[in-house]
């Protein structure tokens, strides 16, 4: 990795929402683009900013503009956030939208926007601050979409996630943990699992032995959530990445090249079609999120970590 693409993994791991950030052309055409640089800075006056690269190829309409607004995505709106960072057409018309009172572009079904007026540009290396003076604003009760390590997320799904842990001792907590081509996975003879326990002692215990083996897994997304028909249980898999070294496996515990896993040595059905799904993900790099019962259910997907038009 370059010193820049070192410096843009640290920024990452800076848990974010995603916004739109928009403004009207001086021909009026609306213009706009995804961004995660958004902070708000004062609540009196009402003052917000957001970080544009100075390689924007929109730049010089908000360089004109005396308005832009800020649009925070909600959870569904991951295909909006794809299109504003990467599609080359008019990015307007695949997501609907409206005009503001000061003339900005709004999207519409967005958790919140906030329209201002220019307040100050300050440069900032290959970036501009531009701060925002909020004249207008509304926000709605919808789930935010996040990003965090160039994926996306949902809150709702890792709520869902927590209450099922909160309401129900009987849930398996698994880790599909990636060590850069690899998976971590247990190894008996020929039968494998995934580190995986039910809750309570058998879990710390887990989590214990993959501290020794210094793996850090303390960052996972959700993966899968699950209930077994016939026990009534259920099965919740976060993935995770852990660095390549220092990793030290002990107790059956392997890395196996991903592309190659012996899926039809893992026990049961759920965690099979788990695994040849998570393998046809790991190949594209677009992941899902898949909530169910152990034969139907829905994929949903979070993170799509080759749509980064935000890498130089
Ligand atoms: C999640 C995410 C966050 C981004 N954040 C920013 C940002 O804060 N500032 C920025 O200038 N570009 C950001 N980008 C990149 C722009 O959205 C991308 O370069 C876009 O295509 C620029 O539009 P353009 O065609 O006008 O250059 C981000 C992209 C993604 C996917």
């Amino acid at each position: 990795m370059t010193d820049q693409q070192q410096l843009r993994a640290a920024f990452s791991t800076f848990l974010t929402g995603v916004t739109v950030v928009t403004t009207s052309a001086s021909d009026g055409t609306p213009v706009g683009f995804t961004a995660n640089s958004f902070t708000s800075v004062s609540l009196d006056p009402p003052l917000l900013l957001v970080c544009l690269s100075n390689t924007l190829n929109c730049l010089e309409a908000f360089e004109q503009a005396q308005h832009f607004a800020v649009n925070i995505l909600s959870s569904s709106q991951q295909d909006v956030s794809n299109t504003f960072a990467a599609y080359d057409g008019d990015r307007f018309e695949k997501a609907s939208h409206r005009t503001g009172n000061n003339g900005c572009p709004l999207l519409n079904d967005c958790c919140a926007w906030f329209e201002c007026k220019i307040h100050q540009r300050v440069d900032a290396g290959d970036h501009t601050i531009y701060i925002g003076k909020i004249l207008d604003y509304q926000y709605e009760e919808s789930d935010p979409l996040g990003y965090s390590r160039q994926g996306y997320f949902s809150l709702q799904h890792e709520q869902m996630a927590r209450q099922l842990h909160a309401s129900s001792p009987d849930v398996v907590t698994g880790y599909l943990i990636e060590v850069d081509d690899c998976l971590v996975v247990r190894k008996q003879g020929d039968q494998c699992t995934l580190p995986e326990a039910l809750a309570g002692n058998a879990l710390e215990q887990l989590h214990l032995e993959l501290q020794d083996g210094k793996i850090n897994h303390s960052t996972g997304m959700l993966y899968s959530m699950f209930q077994f028909g016939d026990r009534g249980s259920h099965a919740v898999y976060y993935r995770c990445r852990a660095k390549t070294a220092p990793i030290d496996l002990t107790n059956n515990l392997h890395c196996l090249p991903i592309a190659e896993l012996p899926i039809e040595n893992f026990e049961t059905k759920p965690v099979r079609s788990m695994l040849a799904r998570f393998q046809r993900e790991h190949a594209t790099g677009s992941y899902g999120i898949y909530h169910g019962t152990e034969t139907a259910g829905n994929v949903t997907p979070v993170s799509d970590e080759n749509t980064q038009a935000y890498r130089s």
